[in-house]
């Protein structure tokens, strides 16, 4: 059976990380794997994480199933965390939330959800847009587009090319959004072109599809949650898949909610039904562990803050590597402007350069990026930002 198949190259972050860890030179710079690292390039467990893990353990009496949909006291919180406390679409009871094995499980999920509603309806995605959101998506056999949305050589949004080519999709088709710190290009939109998106959805009769990943690193939890709230409020549809791997840092432990809202109780039940039975059939039950850790935490109060306290710290330390990068490529370039890098948010921003410069840096510089120049910020410390700056210069004409 197996001698048809042809080897495949590794994933190419995937192939990236191994390359890292086989690179022996001890002035290496890894920027290309998208997790958070603090100034000693670790990965931490958020304190709240360690101790609410600690009781999960210690109140935890069996080992038995949860349930297709997860645990329902996790589906609440997500739901209110995301929507807020008053959201018509709750009050309605038009949203439904699923748990799911992290973000990835949720995009996978609203897929299937939307491939089994309207097997013809296309999937827009934006361009460029995170490397996974193809094959996590393609693979359900949906159509996918593209819609521009970045000038990775101008650093700038192509907002009116974006809607333009919108504005031709057919109704029914389906408008991939990054809610906050879009990957890999930091640059998110403003409010009033939020606006000016939700007006053409609809208008066009298109229906929003959520990805917030990073809840939490752009601005605060409230702050980065209205574009979707704002979304939700206006159309009569939307799908929206979150992820608590960034920002409870609960990466391997797959954490992760789908939420849909439909037009009213009747049509959101049904969606549930149907996105269970999805569900049973792929992975059956998502793991329990992450989201009982999660829970807890957004249950108790005290927890909850040291939660939003670390947030607001891990925030506040890519801000800082923003600003000494984008001065210290001003510095060593003697004049040209970084300015993107400080106002883009999240964890990634483009730096702009050639595939062949990024080659370059890995093999000349040991300065890990993926082919798109795309740099991980919490990968830069004071420790390593003059090298990496200096290496930007040298080859960013390459
Ligand atoms: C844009 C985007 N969406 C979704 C995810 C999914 O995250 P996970 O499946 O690890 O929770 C990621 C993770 O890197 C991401 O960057």
């Amino acid at each position: 059976m197996f001698q048809q198949l042809e080897r495949l190259n590794a994933d190419s972050i995937l192939g990236l990380m191994a390359k890292y860890r086989a690179d022996p030179e001890t002035l290496k710079v890894d920027l290309g794997v998208g997790v958070y690292r603090d100034l000693n390039g670790n990965t931490p467990i958020p304190d709240c994480v360690r101790r609410s893990e600690r009781e999960v353990l210690a109140a935890q009496t069996t080992k038995s199933y949860v349930a297709a949909v997860g645990r329902e006291e996790f589906n609440g919180a997500v739901q209110e965390l995301v929507l807020g406390l008053a959201h018509a679409a709750c009050r309605d009871r038009r949203a439904i939330t699923v748990q799911t094995p992290g973000g990835c499980g949720a995009l996978r999920l609203g897929a299937e959800l939307i491939h089994a509603a309207a097997p013809s309806a296309a999937v827009h995605l934006s361009d460029p847009t995170w490397g996974n959101h193809s094959p996590l998506l393609g693979s359900t056999g949906i159509k996918l587009e593209r819609y521009p949305y970045y000038d990775p050589r101008a650093h700038q949004l192509r907002f009116e090319a974006m809607m333009q080519q919108l504005t031709h999709a057919p109704a029914g088709d389906v408008v991939l959004l990054h809610a906050c710190c879009h990957n890999p290009t930091g640059a998110d939109l403003q409010p009033d072109q939020w606006e000016a998106v939700a007006d053409l959805l609809q208008r066009r009769g298109l229906i929003p599809f959520l990805d917030l990943a990073y809840l939490g690193f752009a601005s605060s939890l409230d702050e980065d949650a209205a574009p979707v709230r704002m979304i939700a409020q206006r159309l009569p549809e939307a799908l929206i898949a979150i992820s608590f791997s960034k920002n409870l840092g609960l990466y391997r432990e797959r954490v992760g909610a789908l939420i849909v809202i439909g037009e009213n109780e009747a049509r959101a039940a049904a969606a549930l039904s149907h996105t269970l039975q999805i569900a049973r059939g792929i992975y059956s039950m998502p793991p329990d562990h992450g989201a009982a850790i999660a829970a807890r935490i957004f249950a108790a109060a005290a927890l909850r803050r040291d939660w939003i306290q670390e947030l607001e710290s891990m925030r506040a330390r890519i801000q800082q590597m923003r600003a000494l990068l984008a001065q210290r490529l001003e510095d060593a370039t003697g004049g040209g402007s970084f300015d993107f890098i400080r106002a883009q948010r999240g964890m990634f921003s483009l730096l702009g350069v050639s595939a062949r410069a990024v080659d370059r840096l890995r093999e000349k510089h040991h300065i890990y990026m993926t082919a798109d120049s795309r740099m991980n910020l919490a990968g830069i410390t004071p420790h390593n930002v003059d090298y990496v700056a200096a290496a930007f210069a040298a080859e960013r004409a390459t």
